[in-house]
């Protein structure tokens, strides 16, 4: 059945693949960018303008999108971007802006779709989350913690929609490759404790990028939930996710043991 689909983010990495396939699969895709004029007319389905980090620009978007159609099935809240650096080191005002867009963003943007949702008495919500909302890992604490947000929020937030027909679900990648470590925010640090670690954790991200898989198995699972009836809550997607979920469950040292060890093994 063809539905009416909304993705933030769709300029880029999963974004952008998901916005695509459904397209090809015969839905009615919008996508959302900050610079939609670079893409209208490049890429095979509608764009609009959205910052989500930016209050005015929800506001204005959710006017705009709501003239433009008369029916909307699911919103794919994909955007979003990451920070890297030791916790200590990365500045209060770098941590806050990471929580602003992912976790805030995402979710006064989905305040602008719930009234029409709740009207129509259906709706989807599918967020892109992360492994690393549910485990954490050193040098992406900010990061995690919005992505933990995530996780809390929209768990809660199912039990209140279920009333109106409204499903939630959120999509927990592991790392995939997509432009994410290139468009990263890198806090640099300075506090000299940390030297040692600070180039080990450097090259563990880099190494854990460069070996990241493709994307496909994430776009995959997006689509399976798009066409699922009553889709689950969380869906963990990537090698070793159930390994690590499991372990970080049932046996929390052997778990941190093993990453301490990969990030003292990277050189
Ligand atoms: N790649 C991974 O390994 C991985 C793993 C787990 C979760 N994720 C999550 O997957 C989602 C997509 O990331 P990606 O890996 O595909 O990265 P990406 O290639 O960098 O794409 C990020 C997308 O988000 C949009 N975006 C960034 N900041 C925005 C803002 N303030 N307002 C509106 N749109 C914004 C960008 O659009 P414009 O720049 O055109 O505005 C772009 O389309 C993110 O939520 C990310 O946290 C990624």
């Amino acid at each position: 059945m063809k539905q009416t689909i909304l993705v933030t983010g769709a300029s880029s990495g999963f974004g952008l693949l998901i916005a695509q396939k459904l397209h090809d699969s015969g839905h009615h895709v919008i996508g959302t960018s900050r610079n939609p004029e670079k893409y209208i007319g490049k890429l095979p389905f509608k764009f609009l303008a959205l910052d989500i980090a930016d209050d005015s620009s929800i506001e204005s978007f959710g006017k705009r999108l709501f003239s433009q159609i008369d029916q909307l099935d699911v919103l794919i809240n994909n955007a979003g971007y990451l920070v890297t650096g030791l916790a200590e080191e990365t500045s209060i005002e770098l941590g806050r802006q990471q929580l602003e867009t992912n976790f805030w963003g995402t979710v006064k943007l989905t305040n602008q779709i719930l009234p029409y949702f709740r009207k129509q008495a259906h709706g989807k919500i599918i967020t892109i989350g992360s492994i690393l909302g549910l485990i954490g890992l050193p040098n992406v604490s900010y990061y995690s913690a919005s992505k933990h947000a995530l996780e809390g929020y929209f768990k809660s937030l199912r039990f209140e929609l279920n009333q109106f027909n409204i499903k939630v679900s959120i999509v927990e990648p592991m790392g995939f490759k997509t432009s994410i470590g290139d468009n990263a925010i890198k806090s640099t640090g300075i506090i000299h404790d940390y030297q040692t670690f600070r180039q080990q954790i450097a090259a563990f991200t880099k190494r854990e990028f460069d070996n990241a898989a493709g994307p496909e198995p994430v776009v995959h699972t997006v689509l399976k939930v798009v066409n699922e009836k009553a889709p689950k809550f969380s869906y963990p997607v990537g090698k070793g996710a159930s390994i690590f979920l499991t372990l970080q469950r049932v046996a929390y040292h052997t778990f941190e043991g093993a990453i301490l060890k990969r990030v003292n093994a990277t050189k």
